[in-house]
């Protein structure tokens, strides 16, 4: 195998916060430990096409460990295997430009790749590997969605910014006998939700893995006016639907790898409990992109900088087509087209969310304390 010199670093996808701590891990660990240097290539991919890259020296990453985002700038629109390239007529066509991207690489001396995202970003991750340039993927989202990895980092600090929010939910729903529905991020999985809204001690958590029912929902709020407890405090998962409905769809992006954004279930919510709890003021307050920035929390600037110096030990042993992942308290790695499929016509989709068990110990919990999953 090649002499490895240079590493180049790439973050796709939507951000979240612990990235400038992969980032920070694996230049110090390229740079102190193996004397190599570091690249990073500018929002996702495209910065392969762009020649937009700033050099990566122990300097650049100084005092970037806690800050949320990523300096290198994100992009969901990034695909360079089927890239939007405008013809002479005005028209877009579709095309695979990553031979481009692979020359570009050479003509830079770059010699691998770690490539920081989620099911999208890690696709073209496996797909650059099988054109013969090594590449070790990192996980990275703050729904903590994907099967392959026990926790993504950016979600601990998403919960932390959920739970904190609730306590201040708290005081002013109390002062005012106020019925609170708070919305959260998560796609179609409830573990913001959930976790979150357990910690910041919400009486109703709704979340896409069990449909909810409204009427249980008013149930739980006049079990709590009975009780004396005159406020109520609802947190609700982007991706939940009713028992009779679906989710609620914000949007259609029509050149994102996933085109579908979810969000506004809670003013649903809102709307309705307005009509059937009329003696109770409702009010809506949807966290939305709160939840992907700020100060890093403590857990993902350990495990970004984990990851991160785990992924440059890969490349530094020769091996490729890999992604870092957290089983139980230990840094392992699996191959990515365990993570993403192999995108072979007729395999069946690698896809699958690690959802909320209904009859797991979290929802157990929460139900043995009297929350409310409005089933
Ligand atoms: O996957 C992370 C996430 O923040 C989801 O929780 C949310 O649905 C989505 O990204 C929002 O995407 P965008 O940044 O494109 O609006």
């Amino acid at each position: 195998m090649k002499d490895i010199r240079k590493i180049g670093i790439i973050t796709g996808g939507g951000d979240c916060s612990g990235l400038n701590a992969v980032i920070n891990g694996i230049t110090k660990a390229a740079v102190t430990k193996w004397g190599v240097e570091v690249v990073g290539f500018t929002k996702g991919f495209t910065g392969l096409i762009n020649h937009s890259f700033r050099d990566l020296d122990l300097k650049a990453v100084s005092g970037i460990l806690h800050e949320g985002g990523t300096i290198l700038k994100s992009s969901n629109k990034d695909n360079l295997f089927n890239y939007p390239v405008r013809q002479k007529d005005g028209t877009i066509e579709y095309k695979d430009i990553s031979d481009e991207a692979v020359k570009n690489l050479r003509y830079l001396g770059v010699d691998a790749l770690i490539v920081i995202g989620g099911d999208g970003t890690l696709t073209s991750a496996r797909d650059f590997s099988r054109k013969g340039v090594p590449v070790i993927g990192v996980p990275k989202t703050i729904d903590n969605d994907l099967p392959a990895t026990d926790i993504t980092f950016g979600f601990n600090t998403s919960l932390e910014t959920i739970c904190d929010a609730l306590d201040k939910i708290h005081t002013t729903a109390y002062s005012h006998d106020r019925i609170m529905v708070v919305e959260v991020m998560g796609r179609l999985t409830g573990w913001l939700a959930l976790e979150g809204g357990m910690a910041g001690s919400a009486d109703v958590i709704l979340i896409p893995e069990i449909p909810y029912d409204i009427n249980k929902v008013v149930d739980k709020i006049a079990q709590r006016d009975a009780f004396g407890r005159n406020f109520t405090i609802i947190i609700v998962s982007e991706g939940a639907r009713p028992i009779d409905g679906d989710v609620v769809i914000r949007e259609i992006i029509e050149d994102s790898p996933d085109t579908v954004r979810l969000g506004g279930v809670g003013a649903v919510i809102t709307q309705q409990l307005a009509k059937l709890v009329p003696h109770h003021e409702v009010r809506y307050t949807n966290l939305a992109y709160l939840q992907r920035g700020g100060m890093t929390s403590q857990y993902d600037r350990s495990l970004g900088l984990l990851f991160g110096v785990q992924a440059v030990e890969l490349i530094m042993a020769g091996k490729s087509g890999l992604m870092v992942q957290l089983k139980g308290r230990e840094i392992t790695s699996i191959p990515l087209t365990e993570v993403v499929g192999t995108g072979e016509i007729g395999e069946t989709s690698k896809g699958g969310k690690k959802q909320v068990d209904p009859e797991g110990q979290y929802v157990k919990t929460a139900k043995a304390i009297g929350i409310s999953f409005g089933d």
